[in-house]
């Protein structure tokens, strides 16, 4: 049976898997994810911090560097929570909550509300995005990632194993759970299209400030033939939006 996003975290020999890929400086996150966050994120600085799904929150000390004065990080998963608590400071908080239904300050809070890799765990994000615009301030940012939509399609590509040569995309406008094999666990994510990310922002009030499909760049995979294969199809779908 899949297990929740969180839950599935919790899984010690995922967890193990997971912060083995995530160290490495070649992976699809650092290389792919993680540069145009970190373009966005310091074109201005950002005091009050929300990272929802924040995970080991080592992007926080990075945003402290950065200008922030104060991060809040909240994760689903107990060990996540647990690795992220050594980070010692008073201006990082963290709780273990989930993001559907933590306790949302009802007025503007936050300069910057984000979230890396988290939605796709997440069922409903309407009204997930409804709070998140009352908790940022007004001229705050919103600023996520997810698996890009081609991926959460359907995993019939899977079969090939890690080493695949081809990707399918199928039944993409059929929106909805996806059980899914990964990390020697099943867990269960929710498809999505890249219309669905883009008008349930426009619908809570946010103005879409840009899109980014994680196109790879030579500077960040040094290696030729990752770079080929990174640039066959988008992972990742990150998307930067304005509370007005
Ligand atoms: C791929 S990891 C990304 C972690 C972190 N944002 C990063 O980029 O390093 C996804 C995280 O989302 C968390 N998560 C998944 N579903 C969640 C939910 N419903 N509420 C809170 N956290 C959740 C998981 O526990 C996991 O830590």
């Amino acid at each position: 049976m899949s297990e929740t996003g969180a839950l599935f975290y919790d899984n010690p020999e995922v967890f193990n898997i997971y912060q083995e890929r995530r160290e490495q400086n070649s992976s699809a996150n650092q290389t792919l994810e993680w540069p145009i966050i970190q373009e966005w994120l310091t074109q201005r600085s950002y005091p009050q911090v929300l990272d929802l799904g924040c995970g080991d929150a080592t992007i926080a000390p990075w945003l402290l560097k950065q200008g922030t004065q104060y991060y809040q990080g909240i994760d689903g998963s107990a060990r996540m929570i647990e690795l992220a608590s050594t980070l010692h400071s008073p201006q990082i908080r963290l709780q273990q909550g989930y993001i559907e239904n933590w306790e949302y300050p009802e007025t503007g809070t936050f300069d910057l509300v984000l979230s890396r890799l988290a939605f796709h765990y997440i069922e409903d994000i309407q009204p997930v995005f409804q709070k998140i615009f009352q908790a940022l301030k007004p001229g705050g940012d919103f600023v996520f990632s997810v698996e890009h939509p081609v991926i959460t399609s359907n995993q019939l590509s899977m079969k090939q194993g890690a080493n695949r040569q081809d990707w399918v995309v199928d039944r993409y406008f059929q929106t909805g759970k996806r059980n899914v094999s990964w990390m020697g666990g099943q867990v269960l994510k929710y498809h999505r299209t890249v219309e669905d990310y883009y008008q349930s922002l426009k619908n809570n009030g946010f103005v879409v400030q840009d899109l980014r499909e994680s196109c790879p760049k030579a500077t960040h995979i040094k290696d030729k033939k990752l770079f080929e294969k990174r640039s066959r199809i988008p992972l990742f779908l990150l998307l930067s939006a304005h509370k007005p």
